[in-house]
This record gives structure tokens, C-alpha cells and sequence, in this order.
């Protein structure tokens, strides 16, 4: 791996996430020497218009892939247990969207905002964390480090972009249907999803959390490296198209100040706070969907409690809880922290 312009491939091109970071690739100017696109054998070949060019997008092989220099997977959890460290190991640096290495002692968990340090112990595999839990810690790492976060319950509100092209199809065929008096199909979610709230995100275990909420817990303590954080969620999925809502009660272990608070996020990167409740301000989905910032707003002292507060977060899942998130990572590698093998 040089300085320079990088060869680039991207699996999974056609997909919500992976079309979305050839976007953020081309907006933000990414230094690319070749940009390779790739799906699944199953697609029929496409192409897609890229500033003033045809790029086709190929069926995956491990020889098609021989000589790009870093790899965004966004095809999915099974496909990087089988590909991942394999791409790595043909000499790319694999910047992974799927929970498959999230939680490996070797694999770094970055949100660039926070912990770009961890990047420069990767082994040519980083994984990007959860789209929940990204929002969530880009506003609670600031307060951790003035105030030690101790405890955090969050009820999610997720839209139906989290969980693929299948399922933004699924949430508008049900909506269509029902209102023109028709019974809603799905194969998608569980339950119907066209308005109705569902709260099961991914798997549950033997006690019942679901694997979501266990994301959220394991992945927070990993990326603010602090294991005595408790986190307990309740993730639900909404009707909603794009934009993840957590309504969020953060515990400190010392004093905190709501004043200040509001003016330590005011300045936190990637974060903007929306919070002027007499004016009805605060962050909706409707709103931060395409945005790249982290909305927060109604922050709000705990009664009783001068180490507690409560806030309402929202930002777009496809961006800063996926795609934006995994360019960035890709940013500084360029800017300093290659492989340190
Ligand atoms: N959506 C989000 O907000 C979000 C947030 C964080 C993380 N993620 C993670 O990002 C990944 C992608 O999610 P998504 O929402 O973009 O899903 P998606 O819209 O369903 O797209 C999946 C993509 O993977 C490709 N693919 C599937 N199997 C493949 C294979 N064997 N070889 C090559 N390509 C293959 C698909 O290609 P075809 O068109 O050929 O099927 C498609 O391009 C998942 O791991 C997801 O958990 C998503």
C-alpha cells in the first residue's frame, strides 16, 4: 500500500449502502486511481454513469479483485465471513459494513470522529460499527470524556433502509396496498411493517434481547473502550424510509450541566444540535434524511438528577450510520494511518 491514488472496488454496488459510497466516493473526491464495481453473480450485468463515464458493475470474484488496494464490503454478513479476510490477505485494506468482524480483537471498530487512533492497528480489516450505535456514541464520546458515562437506556426508532433494498420495497408495497384497501404482503420483516411499529430487529437470544440491542451495548463499550458502560435498548423498526430516531437517557458519573451540555455538542464533530423546543426545533427523520451531520435535540435535565439527561437523536442510517461513515474511515487511512504490518 502507497500514498497516492488508490484502486477502489466496492461489493455489494448495487445495494443501498455500497451505491451510496460510490456517491460519497465521487462527491467528497476520494484520490482513486480505479474505481471496481461489484454484485452478486445472481444480477444482471449493469452499468452505472459516473461523471462522464459507464462504469459496469461485475459479478464478485476473488480474482476480479486481485489488484484493488482497498475493498468496501456492503453485500452482507455471510458474504464477509466467506470473503473478507481473503480480499485482506490479496493485499487489500477491507473496510467491512457487515456485524461479521465488528467484535474481533483484531479487527478495529472506528467512527472517525472518535477513535481514528484505532485504525492504525489493523491488520488489513476494519470493520464499521452498527448504524444505531454510530449516532449514538458520535454524541455520547464527547460527554464521556468530561463527564464518565456510566449508563445508557435507548429506544431506537428504525427506518426500513436499515435493512436493505428489499425492505424500502416491502415498506411502500404495504403502504400502497393498504390504502387502496388491499391486505399487505411481506417477506421482509416479520410483521407488516406499512403502519405498525415492530420491535425486533435481527435475532434474539435465550434471554430474550435481540441481537441489535447487543450491538448496541458491545459495540459502544468497544469503540469509547470503557467495559463498564451499560447500555440497555430497545430497538424497534418503524414505517419510516430513511433516518434512525433514538430517544436516549445518558447516566454520568459526575455532575453535569445541560448549559453546557448544549455547548459541548455545539462544537462536537459531526454533530449538530436542533433543540429549541418553543419553537418546535428538534431533529426528524424527514429532515436529517441525505444530511451527513448527527442531529440532537430536547436535551433535557433528568429530575431528581443532576448526573442524568435525556435527548432525542436522529441521522441518516445509509450515511453516517453506513456509507459516510466507511468513507471517512477510507479518508484517513489516506491521511496517515496505513497498515502497520
Ligand atoms: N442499510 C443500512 O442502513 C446499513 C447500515 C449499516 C450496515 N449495513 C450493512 O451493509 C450491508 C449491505 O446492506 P444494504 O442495506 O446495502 O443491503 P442491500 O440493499 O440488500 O444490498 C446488498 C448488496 O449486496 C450484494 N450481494 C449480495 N450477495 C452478494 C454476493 N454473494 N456477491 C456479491 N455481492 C452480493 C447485492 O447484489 P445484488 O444486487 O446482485 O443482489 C447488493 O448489491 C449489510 O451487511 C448491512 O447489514 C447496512
Amino acid at each position: 500500500m502507497t500514498r497516492g491514488n488508490w484502486a477502489v472496488s466496492v461489493v455489494g454496488a448495487t445495494g443501498l449502502v455500497g451505491s451510496e459510497i460510490v456517491r460519497q466516493l465521487l462527491k467528497r473526491r476520494f484520490p482513486m486511481a480505479a474505481l471496481n464495481l461489484f454484485a452478486s453473480p445472481a444480477s444482471p450485468t449493469q452499468e452505472v454513469y459516473l461523471k462522464g463515464r459507464w462504469v459496469k458493475i461485475r459479478p464478485f470474484s476473488l480474482n476480479a479483485i486481485r489488484d484493488s488496494e482497498i475493498c468496501f464490503l456492503a453485500a452482507g454478513g455471510e458474504f464477509s465471513r466467506r470473503y473478507a479476510r481473503r480480499i485482506a490477505s490479496l493485499g487489500n485494506i477491507v473496510i467491512d459494513n457487515s456485524s461479521a468482524f465488528r467484535m474481533n480483537s483484531d479487527v478495529p471498530l472506528v467512527v472517525p470522529e472518535i477513535n481514528p487512533e484505532d485504525l492504525s492497528w489493523h491488520r488489513g480489516l476494519i470493520a464499521n460499527p452498527n448504524c444505531s450505535t454510530i449516532q449514538m456514541v458520535v454524541v455520547l464520546a464527547p460527554l464521556h470524556r468530561k463527564y464518565k458515562l456510566r449508563k445508557v437506556v435507548v429506544s431506537t426508532y428504525q427506518s426500513v433502509s436499515g435493512a436493505g433494498t428489499r425492505a424500502v420495497a416491502e415498506l411502500a408495497s404495504q403502504a400502497d396496498a393498504i390504502l387502496n384497501g388491499q391486505a399487505p404482503r411481506g417477506a421482509v420483516f416479520p410483521h407488516q411493517i406499512g403502519f405498525n411499529v415492530i420491535p425486533h430487529i435481527d435475532t434474539f437470544d435465550s434471554e430474550g434481547w435481540s441481537r441489535e440491542e447487543s450491538k448496541m451495548l458491545n459495540e459502544t463499550r468497544k469503540i469509547l473502550k470503557d467495559k463498564e458502560i451499560d447500555v440497555i435498548a430497545t430497538t424497534v423498526r418503524v414505517p419510516v424510509f430513511r433516518g434512525h430516531s433514538e430517544a436516549v437517557y445518558a447516566e454520568f458519573a459526575t455532575k453535569i450541566d445541560v448549559d453546557e451540555v448544549r455547548r459541548e455538542l455545539g462544537h462536537a464533530p459531526g454533530v449538530v444540535v436542533m433543540d429549541d423546543v418553543d419553537r418546535s426545533i428538534y431533529p426528524t427523520p424527514a429532515f436529517c434524511a441525505g444530511e451527513d451531520a448527527t442531529f440532537v435535540g430536547r436535551i433535557r435535565r433528568v429530575p431528581g438528577s443532576n448526573r442524568a439527561l435525556c435527548m432525542w437523536i436522529v441521522s441518516d442510517n445509509v450515511l453516517k450510520g453506513a456509507a459516510l461513515n466507511a468513507v471517512q474511515i477510507a479518508e484517513q487511512l489516506m491521511a496517515g494511518h496505513v497498515r502497520s504490518d
